[in-house]
């Protein structure tokens, strides 16, 4: 009875199918292969993930460290999200070459952007070495010293671990520090831009239809790794190859109905699925809010710099585009937590957890654990505030704040050490051309006068009129000239002397106060994890998202988000001449794309029913960094990729609940439609195959 309330509340609140988690793809054999089969798959675990053979994991590549991207031909082709090559299509637009606006194909590998920085990383091999780090582990340590002996530990496996010369390798902790994994890995550095739909495809709906479903995006970009003359990773360089990879993905042409099997590949960022009730209700009641306004306040004033002036625009996209995200994604987190009751939920589960302790006469071993964290939560919630609000507001929304910080930065490292000198006034000279690249100093002040009165009550704009740091020029002459001289030159700034006493009361007040009260916090979190296993060993536990390469799976299906209302599965470009507004900078339609529809030139990429599916929903456990993900049918082919998740769902980072939880996925066929009808980069689709596995 007490499992059953149990799985109940944590596993599954579904009527069709026990779902959720996200898993390591070296241990699907057994359970998940089980159950991946009975929703429909015909894979099996070694096809997913081998050691000896080649298997989709290969075709899995971690995008720039922060999304997924997937290898689509024999010669290094790679899907990513528009969003996640945003930045690099940014980089290579200017107001006369404008890629954001009218998007960008090589007709040729010459015709291939380079971009500076860039990497993919793929997964060769992962082990199991939980033994050898908690080797020299014991009860009498202090938190401190179990730290050491991990760190300690690891670097020495890591030591003599066996691994080719151009490969890495890295040990990542799993399930709260109870467990750990060796990943040896591939990067390669020389990726270069190969496609890109205009804003009005990739972007479609913009703000207003992030995270929302019906959902009309076309949120695709195509990159291409090259290899040096071996076929092995190496920095840019003229000679280098197209890639040939151990694996690529088929394509399948066929489509998805409601019900059929998918999986999502990819490297989840982060989730935290184990909080305390206590926690939840922090996070959303106090925490969350205050970070939303403070991106409220900057947002409307860049939003309307943006609509009125064209350079603000391409200048802020980027920008703009990673604060709204957050930003919108916080409020349905908030809805979504509410909605559901998970706070008033997770309390029962606690109150399941605790009689089980009793049960089995665990309640000496882990019965401190709730109470504490109760203690723990109420002393840190103040401090986790004050600490994510500097961050909003010095290092997220404001750039002249965030110039300041990086000059003491400086100003720190030069005062610790004098030789840091030259490489710390490198480093922020690099940070201030950064800054300056996509700078405005109008949009910039109104950001400081909407969001400092958020934070302070001590709000000085006329700094904006006394400091060198709004113009690179006069800001690096500021860094000629001896050390003495530069601190003297830094000190006498106007907005440096204003910022500096919120800096170093960040450093010696607020961020010291949060670790110290972190710490216990994330101990207690390890001990929490272990005992729900002890206590309630038969339920599903999946570790959480850490950058790590997962698998998570579940079926094609729509939602209902509330009373009387549902969302299909699935949405098509019919919708997206529905919302279809001239000249809007959200909902424009290139005059191609009408065009086509108008025509039903649809090619081989309809559906049965005649229409170009564009978006499809599904059941797969996804958080940030699955963007790009490949969707993957039961056979092994790729149907569609993610981008993101519905509005209600968002809160399954903490509480992932069947019922309301969808990923959303670009519809493969549309990708197909705009590289071969749109763009007329036939050359590319021809790079591919295409299969047929309902025929
Ligand atoms: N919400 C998606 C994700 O979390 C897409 C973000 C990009 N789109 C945007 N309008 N900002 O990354
Ligand atoms: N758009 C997200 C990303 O950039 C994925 C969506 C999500 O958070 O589920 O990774």
């Amino acid at each position: 009875m007490k499992y059953l309330k149990f799985l109940l509340l944590f596993v599954t609140l579904s009527t069709f199918s026990q779902q959720g988690g996200m898993w390591i793809p070296s241990l699907l054999e057994g359970m998940n292969e089980k159950e991946m089969t009975s929703l429909g798959s015909k894979l099996t675990a070694k096809d997913i993930y081998d050691v000896n053979n080649s298997s989709i994991k290969d075709a899995i590549g971690h995008f720039n460290g922060g999304c997924t991207s997937e290898v689509i031909s024999p010669k290094g082709l790679i899907l990513t999200n528009h969003h996640c090559g945003y930045s690099q299509i940014q980089s290579h637009s200017s107001l006369e070459n404008n890629y954001l606006e009218n998007g960008f194909w090589a007709k040729n590998l010459k015709d291939e952007l380079p971009n500076k920085g860039l990497f993919i990383e793929f997964i060769v091999s992962i082990h199991d070495v939980t033994q050898e780090v908690l080797a020299n582990i014991n009860e009498q340590m202090t938190e401190k010293e179990k730290q050491s002996a991990i760190d300690k530990a690891s670097n020495g496996i890591l030591k003599n671990w066996p691994k080719e010369d151009w490969q890495d390798s890295k040990i990542k902790s799993f399930y709260k520090g109870n467990q750990y994994f060796l990943f040896v890995t591939e990067r390669f550095n020389d990726i270069r831009l190969v496609g890109a739909p205009p804003n009005s495809i990739g972007k479609f709906g913009s703000d207003t239809d992030n995270w929302v479903f019906p959902r009309h995006t076309g949120d695709f970009a195509l990159f291409r790794i090259y290899a040096d003359a071996n076929n092995r990773p190496a920095e840019y360089s003229e000679n280098n190859k197209p890639y040939t990879p151990k694996h690529y993905l088929p394509i399948s042409l066929d489509g998805v109905e409601e019900g059929d099997f998918t999986m999502v590949f990819g490297f989840p960022g982060r989730t935290n699925e184990y909080l305390p009730a206590l926690a939840i209700e922090h996070i959303t009641k106090d925490y969350n809010p205050t970070n939303i306004a403070i991106r409220d306040a900057a947002l409307q004033v860049i939003n309307e710099k943006m609509i009125a002036d064209d350079e603000v625009r391409i200048k802020y996209a980027s920008k703009q585009a990673r604060i709204a995200n957050a930003w919108k994604k916080w409020i349905g987190e908030n809805l979504g937590i509410e909605k559901s009751n998970a706070v008033e939920n997770r309390r029962k589960f606690e109150a399941t957890f605790t009689k089980a302790l009793k049960e089995k006469g665990l309640e000496d071993k882990y019965g401190d654990i709730l109470p504490e964290f109760d203690r723990l939560y109420k002393d840190f919630g103040p401090v986790n505030i004050k600490h994510r609000n500097f961050i909003e507001v010095f290092l997220v929304t404001n750039e002249l704040l965030q110039m300041t910080f990086r000059t003491y930065q400086m100003e720190q490292a030069m005062s610790k050490n004098p030789e840091l000198f030259d490489t710390a006034k490198q480093n922020l000279i690099g940070r201030l051309q950064g800054i300056h690249k996509n700078y405005n100093v109008d949009v910039d002040q109104g950001v400081f006068k909407n969001v400092m009165p958020l934070y302070t009550d001590n709000v000085d704009a006329s700094i904006y009129n006394n400091t060198a740091f709004t113009n690179l020029d006069t800001a690096l002459k500021l860094l000629e000239g001896s050390p003495k001289e530069v601190l003297k030159n830094i000190n006498n700034d106007a907005a440096y002397s204003y910022a500096k006493p919120f800096i170093e009361e960040f450093y010696n007040e607020i961020d010291k106060e949060f670790q110290q009260k972190n710490e216990p916090i994330t101990a207690l979190q390890t001990r929490y994890m272990t005992a729900l296993m002890e206590a309630l060993p038969n339920a599903r536990y999946f570790p959480d998202a850490n950058s790590t390469l997962r698998v998570t799976y579940g079926q094609v299906r729509g939602y209902s988000p509330r009373d009387a209302v549902y969302y299909n599965h699935v949405s098509y470009l019919d919708g997206v001449v529905e919302k279809y507004i001239p000249g809007d900078y959200e909902f424009d339609v290139p005059q191609k794309l009408l065009d086509l529809y108008a025509a039903k030139d649809f090619g081989q990429y309809a559906d049965t029913n005649g229409k170009v599916p564009v978006c499809f929903l599904g059941t797969n456990h996804t958080t940030g960094g699955n963007s790009g993900s490949p969707a993957i049918d039961a056979h092994g082919n790729l149907i569609g990729l993610n981008f993101d998740r519905v509005w209600e769902g968002t809160m399954s980072d903490m509480n992932y609940d069947p019922e309301i939880c969808r990923n959303i996925m670009v519809d493969v066929r549309y990708i197909l439609f705009i590289i071969d009808k749109y763009a007329g980069a036939k050359h590319l689709i021809d790079e591919m195959t295409l299969v047929h596995p309902k025929k």
